[in-house]
Parts: C-alpha cells; sequence; structure tokens
C-alpha cells in the first residue's frame, strides 16, 4: 500500500485502522504526522497492508527474530527521499513511537526490526544509491545499499580502487559501517569505518547534517559506536583504497586427520604479522560445514577452512607463504587470480566461482536458519589443548551447525589509535572469534543459546580479560542490555556491556549521546545510553 500526497486510498486506510483496535486513533494521527511532513509520496505499510509481512521479512535474517510470536511494528516506512526519513523521526517523536532503522537487518539479535514495545521500522532498503568518484577516489554510499552492491558499482568504474568492507555481500553498509566494520583488507587498510570521510545523518531533531554541520564528535561516535543510537546516517562518504590489477585468493580445508588443529594453532602465530597485504582467516568447523558466511554447499567432518586475499600476484604469495605457514602446503595449482571485484565475489559464491559478478547483487538471504552469535577477542595464541576441548563441543549432542571464525588483525589495525574511532580493539587484540551456532527449529532454541553459553564460559580463560572485549557488530544481549524498553539501567550497569563494545571509549559515547539526543529517542536494548534524562525548563 502506498500513502502518498494525494490520498485516494488514504481515508479507506484510516477507516480499516480504526476498527482494528487500541492503537487506531494513534496510528491515524501518526500518519496524518507523515503525510504532513512530507513532501513526496512516502511508502508506508501497516499491519492492514497486503505486502506488509513481504516487506518485513524481506531482510529478516536470523528467523529467531521472526514468526508469529515476535513483536511486529505498527508501520513500516521505506523512505526514498532525506526528506521522508526526517518526516518519519519527527513523528515518531510526536507520537512516542520507538524506531527501529534496518538496513541490511542483519543485525544478529534482530535490533532493526524487534521492539518489545509500540514501534515504527524505518527501512533503507529504497536508499542505496551508489555514486562513485574516481576522480577523487571517493563514493558516495546510501545506508540502504549492500556492500556486493558497492563493489559491483566500484568494479564498474575501475579496478585500480576498491574499499574495505565486509566478507558477506548481503550485509548492509549502514549497520556495518555504523559498527566498525572488519573485512579481508583490514590488516592492510583497517576498518570500513577508517575509511569514511563524511557522512549524513538526520538527527533525533529530524535535522539533516553532515560532518561540518553534525561536528567531529558526533561524526566520530557514529563510526563505530554501533547502529540505533544516534540518528538515522542516511548516506556515508568512503575514501577508496587502490587495489592492485591482479589479487590472489585462495581456500584450503583441512579435516582434524590432515592436522586441522596444529595448522590452526601454528596460523595464530603467522596470521597476524605477517605481510600485511595477507588476509587468511580460518573456520574452525564441526558437523556440516555450511559456511554460513558464504554461500555453497556443506561437508560432514570436523575440520578447519583457511579462506585468504592477497593483494599481488600468486607468484608473490608463495614464497610469503613458504615461509611463514609452510605447515599449510599452498601450491601455485591452489591460487586464483581475478582483480579485487572478482576476488569479492569468489567468497560471496561459496569459493566456487569468480566470474559471476551477479552474485554480488543478490539479496536473497543465504541461510533460513535461525542462529545465535558471540564474540570475543584472543590476546595470546591459545595451546593446542584448548584447541582441543573446543573440537569436543563442536559435536555435542543434538547442536546442528557451529562455526568459530577466527579473524586475524595486526598490520594497519596496529597503527590506529584505540581513541581514534569508538571500536578500540586494535593492537593487542590479534585475532577476533565470532562463534556461530545455527539450526532449524524452534524446539531447539534452547538448546542451541545454551551451547553458546557454554562454550563461551568455556573459553573464557583463553580470551581478553578486564574487560573481556566484543564486537558490537556481533551484537549478544547475553553480555548485558538496557532495559526492555531500551532505557537506561544505571551507568554502571551499562558499562558492562559498552567496555566491553567500546573499552576506553565508552565513556565519551555516553557524552556524544547526552549531548545530541538526551532524550533518548534513539534507543534498543544495547543503544548508548545518555547521562541523565535533562530538566524541563533547565
Ligand atoms: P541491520 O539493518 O540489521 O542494522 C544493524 C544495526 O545497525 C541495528 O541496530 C540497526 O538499527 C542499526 N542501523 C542500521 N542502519 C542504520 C543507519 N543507517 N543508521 C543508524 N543505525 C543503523 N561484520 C563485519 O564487520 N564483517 C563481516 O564480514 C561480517 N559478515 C557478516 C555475515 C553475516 C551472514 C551476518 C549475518 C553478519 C555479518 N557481519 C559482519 C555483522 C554485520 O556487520 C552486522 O550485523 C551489521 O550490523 C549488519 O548491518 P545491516 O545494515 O545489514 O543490519
Amino acid at each position: 500500500m502506498e500513502i502518498g500526497r494525494n490520498y485516494v486510498n488514504f481515508i479507506s486506510v484510516l477507516v480499516s485502522l480504526l476498527l482494528w483496535g487500541c492503537w487506531g486513533s494513534n496510528l491515524e494521527d501518526f500518519l496524518h504526522c507523515i503525510s504532513s511532513n512530507s513532501s513526496n509520496s512516502t511508502l508506508l505499510y501497516t499491519q492492514s497492508s497486503s505486502s506488509y509481512s513481504s516487506v518485513l521479512n524481506f531482510t529478516i535474517r536470523n528467523l529467531r527474530f521472526s514468526g508469529p510470536n515476535v513483536p511486529k511494528p505498527i508501520a513500516i516506512i521505506k523512505p526514498s527521499q532525506p526528506s521522508q526519513v526526517q518526516a518519519a523521526v519527527i513523528c515518531c517523536n510526536n507520537h512516542d513511537l520507538r524506531i527501529r532503522v534496518r538496513s541490511g537487518g542483519h543485525d544478529f539479535e534482530g535490533l532493526s526490526y524487534v521492539a518489545n514495545v509500540t514501534f515504527v521500522v524505518i527501512d533503507l532498503v529504497n536508499l542505496n544509491s551508489v555514486t562513485v568518484d574516481i576522480e577523487n577516489n571517493t563514493a558516495w554510499v546510501q545506508s540502504g545499499a549492500t556492500q556486493g552492491e558497492v563493489y559491483y558499482k566500484l568494479g564498474l568504474k575501475s579496478s585500480a580502487f576498491g574499499f574495505p568492507g565486509g566478507v558477506q555481500p548481503t550485509v548492509g553498509i549502514g549497520g556495518f559501517l555504523s559498527g566498525g566494520g572488519y573485512g579481508m583488507m583490514v590488516r592492510k587498510y583497517g576498518l570500513g569505518a577508517d575509511n569514511v570521510v563524511d557522512a549524513l545523518l538526520v538527527d533525533a531533531n529530524g535535522r539533516l547534517l553532515d560532518r561540518d554541520s553534525m561536528g567531529e564528535d558526533l561524526f566520530w561516535a557514529i563510526r563505530g559506536g554501533g547502529g540505533g543510537s544516534f540518528g538515522i546516517v542516511l548516506a556515508w562518504k568512503l575514501k577508496l583504497v587502490p587495489v592492485p590489477p591482479t589479487v590472489t585468493s585462495f581456500a584450503a580445508y583441512r579435516s582434524l586427520d590432515q592436522n586441522a588443529t596444529d595448522l590452526v594453532h601454528r596460523w595464530q602465530f603467522v596470521a597476524p604479522v605477517i605481510d600485511e597485504r595477507l588476509f587468511i582467516g580460518v573456520i574452525v568447523s564441526g558437523l556440516i560445514l555450511i559456511l554460513f558466511f558464504f554461500r555453497g554447499g556443506g561437508r560432514r567432518t570436523k575440520g578447519a577452512f583457511f579462506y585468504s586475499l592477497f593483494l599481488g600476484k600468486a607468484e608473490e604469495l608463495i614464497p610469503i607463504m613458504e615461509k611463514s605457514f609452510p605447515e599449510l602446503g599452498l601450491k601455485k595449482a591452489d591460487c586464483l587470480e581475478t582483480n579485487w571485484v572478482e576476488s569479492t565475489a569468489y567468497p560471496a559464491s561459496g569459493f566456487v566461482t569468480a566470474n559471476d559478478l551477479n552474485v554480488l547483487l543478490d539479496r536473497d538471504p543465504l541461510s533460513s536458519g535461525r542462529f545465535k552469535t558471540k564474540s570475543d577477542y584472543i590476546t595470546e595464541p591459545i595451546s593446542e589443548a584448548a584447541l582441543d576441548g573446543i573440537w569436543e563441543r563442536l559435536d555435542a549432542d543434538g547442536i546442528e551447525t557451529v562455526q568459530l571464525v577466527l579473524i586475524p588483525y595486526g598490520g594497519k589495525m596496529n597503527e590506529i589509535a584505540e581513541t581514534e574511532l569508538p571500536s578500540p580493539h586494535r593492537d593487542g587484540y590479534p585475532i577476533k572469534i565470532g562463534y556461530y551456532v545455527t539450526w532449524e527449529s524452534p524446539e531447539a532454541d534452547m538448546r542451541h543459546l545454551e551451547w553458546s553459553r557454554e562454550v563461551y564460559e568455556y573459553m573464557a580463560p583463553f580470551v581478553s580479560k578486564s574487560p573481556r572485549a566484543a564486537y558490537v557488530n556481533y551484537r549478544d544481549l547475553d553480555i548485558g542490555t538496557n532495559n526492555e524498553d531500551g532505557t537506561p539501567t544505571s551507568f554502571e550497569e551499562a558499562s558492562v556491556w559498552g567496555l566491553k563494545y567500546f573499552g576506553v571509549n565508552f565513556e565519551r559515547l555516553v557524552r556524544v549521546k547526552t549531548m545530541v539526543d538526551p532524550c533518548n529517542l534513539f534507543r534498543h536494548q544495547q543503544s548508548i545510553p545518555p547521562m541523565a534524562q535533562p530538566k524541563i525548563n533547565g
């Protein structure tokens, strides 16, 4: 249902809304507010719209947050103009409706489309333009664009520049950059957010601000302080990074029988310190290696999957590997040479081919399952005995698919100060771990959630401490939350999870939040809390 300025259907819609319950009259006022505040027609879906469910489900990635028992928004707004986002913010504020902003919908805890209070989803899926300025090595990218769309459009303009975005093409730029964002060029160019030079944001007052008008504190906070706290970022100006004409990818699977334990153990000493043009990630997996992160088939086994991108030719890569990681036994025949944009299609195709760039534009979910994710950072290499304990847990009874994704940092990450952006885990945090467990049936929820908590507990002695650090883009409500309605608990309680995600930067994030959104319009269970509610009349 489209509700525009010439409301042909508007009256009948309102009448039907009035009939369906207690929210009717408030919803009527809200819809009226939207229409009188936006200059163009706004796509707006209510629960009585025939396409409401398909619009809501379009980018839901975790089926744990789908289904009849999950709270639904009273309306979904799909703006195509900044003014419509401004109107939506003003009207949600006026009508005391919580906002959930969604770009790509990959939030691990569903925070972009679920709330426990009456709420509206502002879905940026139609704000997805990518405008590349090759002469100045920059691109303006709207938040609703996927990473795949960005790579694809960069590739159309030039093979000399890339962007250090993530591995999975369907992830939205909006959420990715809001949480920092790592990818396969993280060791050479840092996080995605390290390469953002301007942004357009709608603040809690509905104002449209750029870097100059928002000021450096807010511009700092939105590049890694986590989505849904400071406003709605409509677009990001990216600094493109140089890439060589030929890059090299490889993917190598080693089962337990092929010394996977020794290889993963050795990898920890190599991957974070090797040539910074080389990224070698590892997926440690039990049962079916479905490559949840990527597309592709499965393998019923326990083992380690090494996947890599090298910014150079295979003939340069092989001597580096022979010197630093001969145990893997990499041969030139195992390598795939392409240009950079093709290399982004290779993992997207499940490491099958780099020839089909269309895979970058495919927004279909890779997994229709339910999942839970947690994160950690390894500061000292884990012993082989400790790795054995991980393998044991990977085939626990009744647990479907498990993957531990190990990401090497080092390189450029060590050169960027922990306070440069809200993402503090750089020097001293050489390896990030993501724990993923996926399953099919709602009846298996509890078993898998408990499994993830048990593994997390097992890992405690082997990972960072005081605080035990976590990655905000791997949202995990187990580590602490605000109240259900997003209002802050106490600063001390918020610090428990805040310090894990943001370390020394948490306090500055709270100060920025207090300055730009003191009434806490943008809030969810893990949004940055303001210091205190402002006093009326000073
Ligand atoms: P979504 O739309 O759900 O938003 C995530 C959060 O940001 C929500 O709180 C939302 O409200 C907020 N938000 C979204 N758009 C916003 C905007 N425009 N302004 C303000 N707030 C906004 N991460 C990584 O760093 N590297 C990787 O390689 C991967 N790979 C990966 C693969 C898969 C399969 C998944 C499911 C996830 C990842 N991630 C990842 C994690 C990913 O970066 C993280 O979930 C992002 O927040 C997802 O961004 P989306 O826009 O897709 O999510």
